[in-house]
Protein backbone atom coordinates (compact mmCIF):
# COMPACT_ATOMS: atom_id res chain seq x y z
CA UNK A 1 0.00 0.00 0.00
CA UNK A 2 0.73 3.27 -0.56
CA UNK A 3 0.35 6.68 1.80
CA UNK A 4 -0.93 10.02 0.33
CA UNK A 5 -1.07 13.17 2.76
CA UNK A 6 -3.38 15.81 1.57
CA UNK A 7 -1.28 19.34 3.15
CA UNK A 8 -2.39 21.84 0.68
CA UNK A 9 -4.87 23.82 1.02
CA UNK A 10 -5.33 27.52 2.55
CA UNK A 11 -6.20 27.17 6.71
CA UNK A 12 -8.04 30.54 6.57
CA UNK A 13 -9.54 29.54 10.45
CA UNK A 14 -6.23 29.30 11.27
CA UNK A 15 -5.52 33.26 10.38
CA UNK A 16 -2.87 34.89 11.36
CA UNK A 17 -0.92 31.95 12.20
CA UNK A 18 -1.04 30.87 8.72
CA UNK A 19 -0.74 33.94 7.02
CA UNK A 20 3.04 32.46 7.19
CA UNK A 21 2.70 29.32 7.61
CA UNK A 22 1.83 25.88 6.43
CA UNK A 23 -1.58 24.77 8.47
CA UNK A 24 -0.10 21.00 8.91
CA UNK A 25 3.45 22.87 10.53
CA UNK A 26 2.29 23.90 13.14
CA UNK A 27 3.22 21.94 16.38
CA UNK A 28 0.92 19.67 18.43
CA UNK A 29 3.23 19.03 21.60
CA UNK A 30 5.99 20.14 19.76
CA UNK A 31 6.24 18.45 16.93
CA UNK A 32 4.09 19.33 13.29
CA UNK A 33 0.61 17.91 12.79
CA UNK A 34 2.52 16.45 9.29
CA UNK A 35 4.61 15.05 10.90
CA UNK A 36 2.13 12.85 13.58
CA UNK A 37 0.43 11.96 9.91
CA UNK A 38 3.89 10.37 8.65
CA UNK A 39 4.54 8.08 11.70
CA UNK A 40 1.42 7.29 12.07
CA UNK A 41 1.21 5.69 8.14
CA UNK A 42 4.54 4.33 8.73
CA UNK A 43 3.99 2.75 12.14
CA UNK A 44 1.16 1.00 9.78
CA UNK A 45 3.85 -0.83 7.74
CA UNK A 46 3.99 1.90 4.74
CA UNK A 47 7.23 3.58 3.39
CA UNK A 48 5.97 5.18 0.25
CA UNK A 49 4.21 8.14 0.95
CA UNK A 50 3.12 11.47 -1.56
CA UNK A 51 2.64 14.35 -0.16
CA UNK A 52 -0.04 16.85 -2.27
CA UNK A 53 1.19 20.23 -1.47
CA UNK A 54 -0.15 23.82 -2.51
CA UNK A 55 1.04 27.30 -2.00
CA UNK A 56 3.16 26.34 0.83
CA UNK A 57 5.30 23.89 -1.29
CA UNK A 58 8.43 25.16 -0.61
CA UNK A 59 8.07 25.28 3.37
CA UNK A 60 6.56 21.74 3.39
CA UNK A 61 9.26 20.43 1.20
CA UNK A 62 11.76 22.11 3.61
CA UNK A 63 10.30 20.92 6.63
CA UNK A 64 9.28 17.24 5.55
CA UNK A 65 12.57 16.61 3.29
CA UNK A 66 12.89 12.97 1.59
CA UNK A 67 11.21 11.02 4.58
CA UNK A 68 14.60 9.71 5.49
CA UNK A 69 14.12 10.62 8.62
CA UNK A 70 11.01 8.78 9.27
CA UNK A 71 12.90 5.57 7.17
CA UNK A 72 9.77 6.08 4.65
CA UNK A 73 10.44 7.67 0.94
CA UNK A 74 8.34 10.88 0.34
CA UNK A 75 7.22 12.55 -3.12
CA UNK A 76 5.45 15.39 -3.42
CA UNK A 77 2.93 16.35 -5.62
CA UNK A 78 2.06 19.82 -6.17
CA UNK A 79 -1.75 20.57 -6.87
CA UNK A 80 -1.87 24.21 -8.90
CA UNK A 81 -5.22 25.15 -6.56
CA UNK A 82 -7.01 23.87 -3.56
CA UNK A 83 -9.82 22.25 -6.09
CA UNK A 84 -10.97 20.07 -3.34
CA UNK A 85 -9.36 16.46 -1.70
CA UNK A 86 -10.91 14.38 -4.68
CA UNK A 87 -9.54 16.32 -7.34
CA UNK A 88 -6.33 15.85 -5.11
CA UNK A 89 -6.51 12.21 -5.54
CA UNK A 90 -6.90 13.12 -9.46
CA UNK A 91 -3.75 14.71 -9.88
CA UNK A 92 -1.80 11.93 -7.69
CA UNK A 93 -3.57 9.19 -10.29
CA UNK A 94 0.42 8.60 -11.50
CA UNK A 95 2.22 8.27 -8.31
CA UNK A 96 -0.24 5.87 -7.01
CA UNK A 97 -0.84 3.78 -10.10
CA UNK A 98 -2.77 0.27 -9.11
CA UNK A 99 -1.83 0.19 -5.45
CA UNK A 100 -4.55 0.07 -2.87
CA UNK A 101 -3.69 3.44 -0.84
CA UNK A 102 -4.55 5.42 2.41
CA UNK A 103 -5.13 9.22 2.23
CA UNK A 104 -4.46 10.97 5.39
CA UNK A 105 -5.68 14.94 5.77
CA UNK A 106 -2.17 16.69 6.89
CA UNK A 107 -4.15 18.62 9.64
CA UNK A 108 -5.78 15.43 11.30
CA UNK A 109 -5.08 14.51 15.10
CA UNK A 110 -6.17 10.74 16.07
CA UNK A 111 -6.05 8.91 18.58
CA UNK A 112 -3.97 5.69 19.29
CA UNK A 113 -2.54 4.47 15.79
CA UNK A 114 -4.70 3.35 12.33
CA UNK A 115 -2.56 0.25 11.95
CA UNK A 116 -4.74 -2.13 12.63
CA UNK A 117 -7.15 -0.59 10.61
CA UNK A 118 -4.96 -0.33 7.47
CA UNK A 119 -3.69 -3.71 7.64
CA UNK A 120 -7.00 -4.88 7.54
CA UNK A 121 -7.76 -3.30 4.45
CA UNK A 122 -4.77 -4.32 2.94
CA UNK A 123 -6.03 -7.59 3.09
CA UNK A 124 -9.40 -6.91 2.25
CA UNK A 125 -11.89 -7.36 -0.91
CA UNK A 126 -13.25 -3.58 0.10
CA UNK A 127 -13.22 -1.28 -2.31
CA UNK A 128 -12.79 1.35 0.31
CA UNK A 129 -13.01 2.41 3.57
CA UNK A 130 -14.25 5.18 5.54
CA UNK A 131 -13.30 6.23 9.22
CA UNK A 132 -16.40 7.38 10.92
CA UNK A 133 -16.42 9.42 14.71
CA UNK A 134 -19.66 10.76 16.55
CA UNK A 135 -19.61 14.55 16.96
CA UNK A 136 -21.79 17.10 18.24
CA UNK A 137 -21.60 19.51 15.05
CA UNK A 138 -21.93 17.05 12.11
CA UNK A 139 -22.98 20.00 9.82
CA UNK A 140 -19.14 21.56 9.56
CA UNK A 141 -17.71 17.78 7.97
CA UNK A 142 -18.90 14.75 5.56
CA UNK A 143 -21.73 13.44 7.49
CA UNK A 144 -22.64 9.42 6.76
CA UNK A 145 -26.07 7.57 7.18
CA UNK A 146 -25.41 4.19 8.00
CA UNK A 147 -28.29 1.46 7.59
CA UNK A 148 -29.17 -0.65 10.34
CA UNK A 149 -26.71 -3.54 9.43
CA UNK A 150 -23.96 -0.77 9.13
CA UNK A 151 -23.58 -0.37 5.51
CA UNK A 152 -23.37 2.97 4.18
CA UNK A 153 -26.76 4.69 2.90
CA UNK A 154 -25.48 8.07 2.37
CA UNK A 155 -22.88 10.51 2.36
CA UNK A 156 -23.17 14.81 2.52
CA UNK A 157 -20.84 16.91 2.80
CA UNK A 158 -21.37 19.29 5.33
CA UNK A 159 -25.02 19.16 5.42
CA UNK A 160 -27.13 22.01 6.16
CA UNK A 161 -29.68 19.48 8.30
CA UNK A 162 -27.40 16.72 9.08
CA UNK A 163 -29.78 13.45 9.68
CA UNK A 164 -26.73 11.26 11.81
CA UNK A 165 -24.20 12.97 13.91
CA UNK A 166 -21.21 10.58 12.31
CA UNK A 167 -18.78 12.78 10.66
CA UNK A 168 -15.78 11.85 8.00
CA UNK A 169 -12.68 11.56 9.53
CA UNK A 170 -9.71 12.83 7.66
CA UNK A 171 -8.78 8.81 6.72
CA UNK A 172 -10.17 7.05 3.80
CA UNK A 173 -8.57 4.37 2.08
CA UNK A 174 -9.29 3.26 -1.51
CA UNK A 175 -8.35 0.90 -4.35
CA UNK A 176 -8.06 2.12 -7.88
CA UNK A 177 -11.81 2.22 -8.37
CA UNK A 178 -11.90 5.66 -6.77
CA UNK A 179 -10.07 7.19 -10.23
CA UNK A 180 -13.34 6.36 -11.85
CA UNK A 181 -15.58 7.86 -8.87
CA UNK A 182 -13.22 11.23 -9.21
CA UNK A 183 -13.53 11.67 -12.64
CA UNK A 184 -17.03 10.97 -12.32
CA UNK A 185 -18.28 13.92 -9.91
CA UNK A 186 -19.01 17.55 -10.65
CA UNK A 187 -17.52 20.12 -8.21
CA UNK A 188 -19.76 20.97 -5.12
CA UNK A 189 -21.53 24.05 -4.01
CA UNK A 190 -18.28 25.20 -2.66
CA UNK A 191 -16.68 24.63 -6.19
CA UNK A 192 -14.73 21.60 -4.53
CA UNK A 193 -14.64 18.21 -5.81
CA UNK A 194 -15.59 16.95 -2.65
CA UNK A 195 -13.87 13.05 -1.92
CA UNK A 196 -17.41 12.42 -0.15
CA UNK A 197 -19.44 12.99 -3.09
CA UNK A 198 -16.94 10.33 -4.69
CA UNK A 199 -17.25 8.00 -2.52
CA UNK A 200 -20.88 8.43 -2.20
CA UNK A 201 -20.08 7.67 -6.22
CA UNK A 202 -19.01 4.32 -5.61
CA UNK A 203 -21.87 3.42 -3.24
CA UNK A 204 -24.31 4.03 -6.06
CA UNK A 205 -22.30 2.39 -8.12
CA UNK A 206 -21.91 -0.96 -6.19
CA UNK A 207 -18.32 -0.55 -4.90
CA UNK A 208 -17.88 -2.28 -1.64
CA UNK A 209 -17.27 0.75 0.88
CA UNK A 210 -16.63 -0.32 4.64
CA UNK A 211 -17.39 2.03 7.53
CA UNK A 212 -15.38 1.97 10.23
CA UNK A 213 -16.49 3.75 13.54
CA UNK A 214 -13.83 5.26 15.37
CA UNK A 215 -14.35 5.64 19.11
CA UNK A 216 -11.48 7.50 20.45
CA UNK A 217 -10.81 10.86 20.41
CA UNK A 218 -9.96 12.62 16.54
CA UNK A 219 -9.55 16.11 15.75
CA UNK A 220 -9.47 18.18 12.72
CA UNK A 221 -6.98 20.93 13.46
CA UNK A 222 -8.59 23.87 11.62
CA UNK A 223 -9.69 26.37 14.16
CA UNK A 224 -7.52 27.61 17.26
CA UNK A 225 -9.53 26.12 19.73
CA UNK A 226 -9.12 22.77 18.19
CA UNK A 227 -5.60 23.13 17.48
CA UNK A 228 -5.25 23.65 22.07
CA UNK A 229 -7.51 20.48 22.12
CA UNK A 230 -5.57 18.91 20.06
CA UNK A 231 -2.44 19.33 21.98
CA UNK A 232 -4.02 18.76 25.61
CA UNK A 233 -5.13 15.27 24.21
CA UNK A 234 -1.60 14.59 23.45
CA UNK A 235 0.23 15.78 25.85
CA UNK A 236 -2.13 13.39 28.00
CA UNK A 237 -1.03 10.41 26.22
CA UNK A 238 2.57 11.75 26.29
CA UNK A 239 5.71 9.24 28.03
CA UNK A 240 7.03 12.22 29.58
CA UNK A 241 10.63 12.75 29.43
CA UNK A 242 13.64 14.86 31.27
CA UNK A 243 17.12 15.39 28.47
CA UNK A 244 20.09 15.01 30.35
CA UNK A 245 20.88 18.40 28.85
CA UNK A 246 17.91 20.42 30.60
CA UNK A 247 18.88 22.22 34.03
CA UNK A 248 16.61 22.33 36.79
CA UNK A 249 17.69 24.42 39.43
CA UNK A 250 16.83 23.71 42.72
CA UNK A 251 14.62 26.77 43.59
CA UNK A 252 12.20 25.13 40.87
CA UNK A 253 9.22 22.99 40.66
CA UNK A 254 8.80 20.29 37.81
CA UNK A 255 6.23 18.24 37.67
CA UNK A 256 5.94 13.96 37.19
CA UNK A 257 4.31 14.63 33.64
CA UNK A 258 6.64 17.23 32.02
CA UNK A 259 8.94 16.57 29.62
CA UNK A 260 11.93 18.43 28.83
CA UNK A 261 13.64 18.61 25.48
CA UNK A 262 17.38 19.63 25.36
CA UNK A 263 19.27 22.60 26.55
CA UNK A 264 16.05 23.83 28.82
CA UNK A 265 16.42 26.02 31.76
CA UNK A 266 14.42 26.62 34.73
CA UNK A 267 15.02 28.68 37.42
CA UNK A 268 13.13 30.17 40.28
CA UNK A 269 9.83 28.60 38.66
CA UNK A 270 6.96 25.74 38.54
CA UNK A 271 6.14 23.61 35.43
CA UNK A 272 3.07 21.57 36.18
CA UNK A 273 2.03 18.85 33.67
CA UNK A 274 1.39 17.25 31.28
CA UNK A 275 3.38 20.06 29.14
CA UNK A 276 6.62 19.89 27.24
CA UNK A 277 9.64 22.89 26.92
CA UNK A 278 10.90 22.64 23.83
CA UNK A 279 14.85 23.09 23.02
CA UNK A 280 16.92 25.51 24.16
CA UNK A 281 14.08 27.46 26.00
CA UNK A 282 14.33 29.71 29.52
CA UNK A 283 11.53 29.61 31.72
CA UNK A 284 12.51 32.40 34.94
CA UNK A 285 10.62 33.46 37.76
CA UNK A 286 7.48 31.91 35.54
CA UNK A 287 4.59 29.16 36.02
CA UNK A 288 3.96 26.81 33.34
CA UNK A 289 0.69 25.07 34.11
CA UNK A 290 -0.94 21.87 32.50
CA UNK A 291 -1.48 21.68 28.72
CA UNK A 292 1.06 24.18 27.82
CA UNK A 293 3.66 23.31 24.88
CA UNK A 294 5.90 25.67 24.73
CA UNK A 295 8.24 25.29 21.72
CA UNK A 296 12.17 25.48 21.32
CA UNK A 297 14.39 28.72 21.46
CA UNK A 298 11.77 30.84 23.66
CA UNK A 299 11.78 32.98 27.02
CA UNK A 300 9.32 33.20 29.71
CA UNK A 301 10.39 35.76 32.35
CA UNK A 302 8.32 36.95 35.37
CA UNK A 303 4.90 35.29 33.68
CA UNK A 304 2.13 33.10 34.32
CA UNK A 305 0.46 30.74 31.59
CA UNK A 306 -1.49 27.51 31.02
CA UNK A 307 -3.32 25.49 28.53
CA UNK A 308 -1.53 27.56 25.55
CA UNK A 309 1.07 26.94 22.62
CA UNK A 310 3.97 29.18 22.46
CA UNK A 311 5.73 28.52 18.86
CA UNK A 312 9.51 29.10 18.45
CA UNK A 313 11.66 32.08 19.15
CA UNK A 314 8.60 33.75 21.08
CA UNK A 315 9.55 35.70 24.55
CA UNK A 316 6.76 36.47 27.23
CA UNK A 317 7.70 39.01 30.16
CA UNK A 318 6.60 40.75 32.77
CA UNK A 319 2.90 39.74 32.00
CA UNK A 320 1.24 39.74 35.87
CA UNK A 321 -2.16 38.26 34.62
CA UNK A 322 -1.97 34.47 33.81
CA UNK A 323 -2.22 34.13 30.25
CA UNK A 324 -3.97 31.14 29.42
CA UNK A 325 -6.14 29.23 26.01
CA UNK A 326 -3.66 31.27 24.23
CA UNK A 327 -1.80 30.38 20.53
CA UNK A 328 1.00 32.77 20.18
CA UNK A 329 3.43 32.29 16.70
CA UNK A 330 6.93 32.34 15.73
CA UNK A 331 9.37 34.96 17.49
CA UNK A 332 6.33 36.81 19.10
CA UNK A 333 6.78 39.35 21.83
CA UNK A 334 4.43 39.71 24.67
CA UNK A 335 5.36 42.25 27.58
CA UNK A 336 5.49 45.25 29.36
CA UNK A 337 7.04 48.84 28.85
CA UNK A 338 7.90 51.96 30.79
CA UNK A 339 7.26 53.98 28.51
CA UNK A 340 4.55 56.43 29.05
CA UNK A 341 1.28 56.94 28.25
CA UNK A 342 0.54 53.85 30.41
CA UNK A 343 -1.43 51.87 27.82
CA UNK A 344 -1.92 48.89 26.20
CA UNK A 345 0.40 49.05 23.36
CA UNK A 346 -0.33 46.26 20.28
CA UNK A 347 1.23 45.30 17.01
CA UNK A 348 -1.04 42.70 16.16
CA UNK A 349 -1.32 40.98 12.94
CA UNK A 350 -4.47 40.28 10.49
CA UNK A 351 -7.55 38.76 11.74
CA UNK A 352 -5.51 38.80 15.46
CA UNK A 353 -7.38 37.81 18.43
CA UNK A 354 -6.79 39.87 21.94
CA UNK A 355 -9.07 39.58 24.95
CA UNK A 356 -8.52 41.70 28.55
CA UNK A 357 -10.15 39.52 31.03
O1 LIG B 1 -11.37 16.73 8.70
C1 LIG B 1 -12.41 15.95 8.20
C2 LIG B 1 -13.17 16.66 7.11
O2 LIG B 1 -12.20 17.04 6.09
C3 LIG B 1 -14.27 15.76 6.51
O3 LIG B 1 -15.28 15.51 7.46
C4 LIG B 1 -14.87 16.40 5.28
O4 LIG B 1 -15.79 15.53 4.69
C5 LIG B 1 -13.77 16.76 4.27
O5 LIG B 1 -14.31 17.43 3.14
C6 LIG B 1 -12.71 17.64 4.92
O6 LIG B 1 -13.32 18.90 5.23
P1 LIG B 1 -12.53 20.27 5.48
O7 LIG B 1 -13.38 21.40 4.99
O8 LIG B 1 -12.11 20.30 6.91
O9 LIG B 1 -11.23 20.12 4.55
P2 LIG B 1 -10.07 21.18 4.38
O10 LIG B 1 -10.42 22.14 3.29
O11 LIG B 1 -9.71 21.73 5.73
O12 LIG B 1 -8.87 20.28 3.87
C7 LIG B 1 -8.38 19.19 4.59
C8 LIG B 1 -6.90 18.99 4.29
O13 LIG B 1 -6.67 18.76 2.91
C9 LIG B 1 -6.01 20.15 4.68
O14 LIG B 1 -4.79 19.62 5.20
C10 LIG B 1 -5.75 20.87 3.38
C11 LIG B 1 -5.78 19.75 2.37
N1 LIG B 1 -6.29 20.13 1.04
C12 LIG B 1 -7.54 20.68 0.94
C13 LIG B 1 -8.08 20.99 -0.29
C14 LIG B 1 -9.46 21.57 -0.42
C15 LIG B 1 -5.55 19.88 -0.09
O15 LIG B 1 -4.40 19.36 0.02
N2 LIG B 1 -6.07 20.19 -1.31
C16 LIG B 1 -7.29 20.74 -1.47
O16 LIG B 1 -7.72 20.99 -2.63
Amino acid sequence: MKGLILSGGKGTRLYPLTYTRAKQLIPVANEPVLFRVIRAIRDAGISEIGVVTGDTDAEIRAAVGDGSRWGVRVTFIPQESPAGLAHAVKISQDYLGEDRFVMFLGDNVIEGGISTLIEQFAHSEWNSQIVLTRVPDPQHFGVAELNEDGSIKQLIEKPSDPQSDLALVGIYMFDASVFDAVSGIEPSRRGELEITDAIQWLVTHGYGVRAYVHRGWWIDTGKPLDMLSANAHVLDEMNPGVDASAEVASDSEVGRRVTLQPGVQIRNSTVRGPSIIGKNTIIENAYVGPYTSIYHDCVLTNCEIEHSIVLEGSQISGVSTRIVDSMIGRNAEVGRTLRKPKALKMNLGDYSNFWLP
